[in-house]
């Protein structure tokens, strides 16, 4: 097990720092003369261009890289996106039909409200994708075709890497389905430019592990913790938090900026640490005014912010400021989570918790 964990105390951290290479084996071969090419979707692209809508089906944490993949994939298929907690989904007996594409998101193949979704799915006609990790999993078999997102071996139970690849994958599936439209052609180039250079951000962004830790040193005794995010790093808060939650056992939200005035603003006081994800988007002025908002609340804020914006969102240095890397507006939530995941990383071995093998969790949900 050690010989397995390198130089590394952890799998969760050595899963961390493993994301520019299984970024890299995501996007091995598939990113080709100036397009991109998924042998297992090509047969049904055009059946999934004329679908109603796409369904995303998931739970935890591939829910939440569904949701950041959601404003992308409706952006270049102009195909309409609806999200489904697959327990949800099961619940209500939700509609699913013969002319939706229902895509599955799952590290393992195996998650028990996932396949029944997916059984669901069948049973009502729809044309079935999955997103997985796990070649040979029953979702990969089960689904009419899909995506294996080729992150390696995720071992820690708190899911990291293969978050990250499931946006890629579900980046690289957007620009194939749009890949017929004329008009966004200038904004798949870009994305897939901003796809290339994936990697050495993330290296990059990795090198804030220091700063991570004395940010997690600064929280250890905290009871609560806020994530605020909007538009496509609305995902990337509940992401954040429930990496927070799931292993340094600190309750944790992760809220829509948007959302803030109808209750949250509430809980604002100088002691609750609030994290406000603002990078640079179309959504950037409206999180400098939320942050603008929470300062004069007296809020403890954490900011994060886009390489030299610091003092755009944090005019009188009344806040912490975390700057990262900026690449493509849409992969932004892939660099934005990795300073999160850190945090999540520390704050557990400093509040003394198991970081591979959180209390009551397991890495595979088989059951309902
Ligand atoms: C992630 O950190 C969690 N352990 C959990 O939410 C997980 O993502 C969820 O159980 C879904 O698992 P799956 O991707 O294997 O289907």
């Amino acid at each position: 097990e050690q010989i397995k964990k390198g130089s590394y105390d952890h799998f969760m951290q050595k899963e961390i720092h493993e994301q520019p290479h299984s970024l890299t084996t995501t996007m091995r071969g598939r990113l080709k003369d100036g397009g991109v090419l998924l042998g297992g979707l090509k047969e049904h692209l055009k059946t999934i261009r004329r679908c109603r809508r796409v369904v995303f089906i998931g739970c935890g944490t591939s829910y939440n890289a569904a949701l950041a993949a959601r404003t992308f994939v409706e952006e270049l298929t102009g195909i309409p996106v609806t999200m489904e907690v697959a327990s949800d989904l099961l619940d209500r007996q939700g509609p699913i039909y013969r002319e939706d594409t229902a895509v599955f998101v799952s590290q393992s193949g195996e998650t028990a409200d996932t396949l029944l979704a997916l059984d669901y799915a069948l049973e009502n006609g729809a044309l079935c994708v999955g997103i997985t990790n796990t070649v040979g999993s029953t979702l990969s078999r089960k689904t009419h075709c899909g995506v294996h997102i080729n992150a390696g071996c995720e071992i820690g139970v708190a899911s990291t890497k293969a978050y990250t690849s499931q946006i890629v994958a579900m980046a690289m599936m957007a620009l194939a389905i749009g890949s017929d439209q004329i008009s966004t052609q200038a904004r798949r180039d870009a994305i897939i430019s901003g796809l290339t250079s994936l990697p050495s951000c993330v290296s990059e962004v990795l090198k804030l592990d220091a700063e991570m830790k004395e940010l997690a040193y600064s929280l250890i005794d905290s009871e609560s913790l806020l994530v605020f995010g909007r538009g496509y790093n609305y995902a990337t808060a509940l992401e954040g938090a429930l990496k927070v939650k799931e292993v340094a056992l600190m309750h944790s939200e992760g809220m829509l900026a948007g959302e803030m005035k109808h209750g949250p603003l509430a809980l604002v006081d100088e002691n609750l640490p609030i994290i406000v994800i603002a990078t640079h988007d179309a959504c950037f002025s409206k999180q400098q005014s939320v942050i603008q908002q929470l300062l004069s609340r007296k809020g403890r804020l954490i900011v994060m912010c886009s390489k030299g914006d610091a003092s755009a969102v944090c005019p009188n240095g009344s806040c912490r400021v975390i700057e990262v890397p900026g690449v493509a507006d849409c992969l932004q939530p892939v660099i934005n989570i990795i300073p999160l995941q850190l945090l999540a990383y520390h704050l557990t071995v400093l509040r003394g918790f198991d970081v591979d093998q959180p209390r009551n969790l397991a890495k595979s949900v088989t059951t309902q």
